[in-house]
């Protein structure tokens, strides 16, 4: 399929509350991405409404979640001019491609749909159509664009296998060569970043305990507070990897700690092994300090100017409008409507 110019795209959910685990997980590797690839980075805010309203929060909390995960991730990093950034809403063409796609995926697949089960819960009578529908959305998210690769967590494989599949499957019903099979690039384990009060639960927004995350707008002095009440055991730092085993709250630090640094697990403790546990929280707390207190700083500035992150928004929605409106006019002749 050497017709499709590489493309990555990736979505994330507007929310107030990023983390760490965000940071290491998601945004990073987006940041990094844009120096070898062409990106396109949105915030899916016509996903976010799927759940209940309980929990994206009504109307004014969604505007600010969207304002604020864009401040975010600029703040983190991505360039606006270098990146498209944009809100899912604003772009027409998601809705009217995932209506084409409707006719195309097939009920059977998306009852396979695990994450549908999880966010339905036992109460399945009463999700939204929108929440059964959300990996039709997000495949026409992807094809809008004809993106070739997706950046994406361990969790969303099986949405992006749903997204090729429909891509096979329109492709081969039309008899054309039309969609990208796109591939999934999956963000390694090694960025999972687990809870600061329990190393083998993930670090969650939704976590009761505000010590068991670093908040991406903590500030400075916070987020020592909480890296030095980080829970550990009672042995010190071993000086290699096989000394982790069993130790899910020191792995995660020395993991956070490498992820943070650009370094190697195994460098972490060849630097710290052997020493006072205590020695290298305050070498972590100094570090993410000095890689997370500006980026607090950097989202404030820009979101007490919310003039400027809405035009950020606007002009990512006329670039991304740009691309996908003539693809998915071609899909729309394709299919057969006739089109103006
Ligand atoms: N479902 C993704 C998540 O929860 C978000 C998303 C929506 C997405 N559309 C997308 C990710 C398109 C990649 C590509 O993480």
């Amino acid at each position: 399929m050497s017709q499709f110019k590489p493309r990555v795209f990736s979505g994330m959910q507007p929310t107030g509350n990023l983390h760490l685990g965000n940071y290491l997980g998601a945004m990073l590797n987006w940041v990094r991405m844009q120096a070898s690839h062409e990106t396109i980075y949105c915030v899916v805010d016509m996903h976010a409404i799927t759940q209940a309203m309980s929990v994206w929060g009504g109307p004014k909390e969604l505007n600010t979640a969207t304002r604020n995960v864009a401040a975010a991730y600029m703040a983190a990093g991505i360039n606006p001019k270098r990146s498209i950034l944009f809100n899912q809403s604003q772009v027409a063409e998601h809705g009217e491609l995932t209506w084409i796609f409707n006719c195309v995926a097939r009920l059977g697949w998306l009852n396979r749909m695990t994450q549908f089960k999880e966010k339905a819960g036992k109460d399945r009578e009463n999700a939204s159509v929108g929440l059964y529908d959300y990996p039709v959305l997000m495949a026409a998210d992807i094809l809008a664009y004809h993106a070739t690769h997706v950046p994406v967590g361990e969790d969303q494989k099986q949405h992006l296998e749903l997204c090729r599949d429909i891509a096979i499957k329109f492709n081969n019903d039309f008899g054309v060569d039309f969609f990208p099979i796109t591939e999934p690039v999956i963000m390694g384990p090694a960025t999972r970043v687990m809870s600061l009060r329990d190393g083998t639960k993930k670090m969650s927004k939704s976590d009761p305990s505000d010590l068991s995350r670093i908040n991406l707008t903590d500030s400075a002095d916070d987020i020592a507070k909480k890296i030095r009440k980080a829970k550990t055991d009672a042995d010190g730092l071993p000086s290699d990897r096989e000394g982790l085993e069993g130790r899910p709250e020191a792995d995660n630090l020395v993991g956070i700690y490498a992820a943070l640094a650009g370094m190697e697990a195994d460098a972490v403790l060849k630097q710290f092994g052997g020493g006072q546990f205590s020695s290298f929280k305050n070498a972590l707390a100094d570090l993410s300090v000095a890689k997370l207190a500006p980026i607090a700083v950097e989202m404030n500035r820009l979101l007490a100017d919310p003039g400027y992150v809405e035009g950020v928004l606007n002009d990512g929605a006329n670039r991304a409008r740009a691309i996908a409106a003539p693809i998915v006019k071609e899909a729309r002749k394709i299919v057969g409507f006739v089109v103006g």
